[in-house]
Order: structure tokens, then sequence, then C-alpha cells
């Protein structure tokens, strides 16, 4: 099985999404949260999380936004779990998000967007060993 690095972020957390983005999560069948955490990001940690778009313009906001308070931290575990969170969570931009999904039915700017998921189980095990290095 695999599993995957999901943030619900400042967003979710201010409008008092989580348990309801983490419910979906739950109930689907064979999927088990192993770690869970709620803690404001600092710079160096998105640095590390989102190393892959330093430099682009909607970068610095991005980072603005993801420490701008508490997001909830987790991983996840289960069968196809990767492709099966992003499936849940939506395109990234929630204009383009089908109901349903949770970026469609909650979503507003493409930036404050509730959730992240690893993309690739590459990307899940290097964000695993940023968020819970004990994990790793
Ligand atoms: P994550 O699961 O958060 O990584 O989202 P993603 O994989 O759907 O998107 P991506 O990794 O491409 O971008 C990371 C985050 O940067 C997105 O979730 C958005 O919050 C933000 N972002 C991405 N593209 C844009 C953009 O064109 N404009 C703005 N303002 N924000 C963007
Ligand atoms: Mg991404």
């Amino acid at each position: 099985s695999q599993r995957t690095l999901v943030l619900l972020k400042p967003d979710a957390v201010r409008r008092g999404l989580v348990g309801e983005v983490l419910a979906r999560i739950e109930r689907k069948a064979g999927w088990t949260i192993s770690a869970m955490e709620l803690r404001t990001l600092d710079r160096p940690t998105l640095e590390q999380h989102y190393a892959e778009h330093v430099g682009r313009p909607f970068y610095e906001p991005l980072v603005e936004f993801m420490s701008s308070g508490p997001s909830v931290a987790l991983v996840v575990e289960g069968e196809r779990v990767i492709e099966g969170v992003r499936a849940l969570a939506g395109p990234t931009d929630p204009i383009a998000a089908a109901p349903g999904s949770i970026r469609g039915d909650f979503g507003t700017i493409v930036r404050e967007n509730l959730i992240h998921a690893s993309d690739s189980e590459g990307s899940a095990e290097r964000e695993i060993k940023i968020f819970f290095p004990a994990l790793a």
C-alpha cells in the first residue's frame, strides 16, 4: 500500500473545515491516518516543501498564505491513496474543480485551495520526511 502527505491549509483551519475534510478522507474504506499534527508552518519548512515553485510569481504570496496560521499535517496510508486523495481534492484551481470535490465544494481562489496532497510516491516520501522525520 501507499502513503501520502496531506496538509489542511490555513484557510481550512480558519474556516472550520478540518472536520469536514478529514471525514471525507476517513470514510474511504481501507485508508488510515497514521500521523497528524496542528502546526503553523515556518518559512524554512515551506521553502523545502515548495522547492519546485521557488522563483515562480505565485511563490511569495503562497508562502505568506501558508504561514499565516496553523495547518493540519497528516499522513494517510492505504491502497492508491496518493491518486485517491488528489481525486478527493480536485484540481488546483477551485473554479475548475467539480462539485463533490473538496476544492469544488469549498475552494475560493487558487492560492487558498484548502488542501495539499503529494502528487507521486517520490513526492510523498520527500514530503513525509519534511513534516514527520520520525516516520521516514
Ligand atoms: P498542492 O497539493 O498544494 O501542491 O497543489 P497542487 O499540486 O494542485 O498545485 P501545485 O503544486 O502546482 O501548486 C502548489 C500550490 O501553489 C497550489 O495548491 C496553489 O495554492 C498555489 N498555486 C499553484 N499555481 C498557482 C497559480 O498559478 N497562482 C497562484 N496564485 N497560486 C498557485
Ligand atoms: Mg503540488
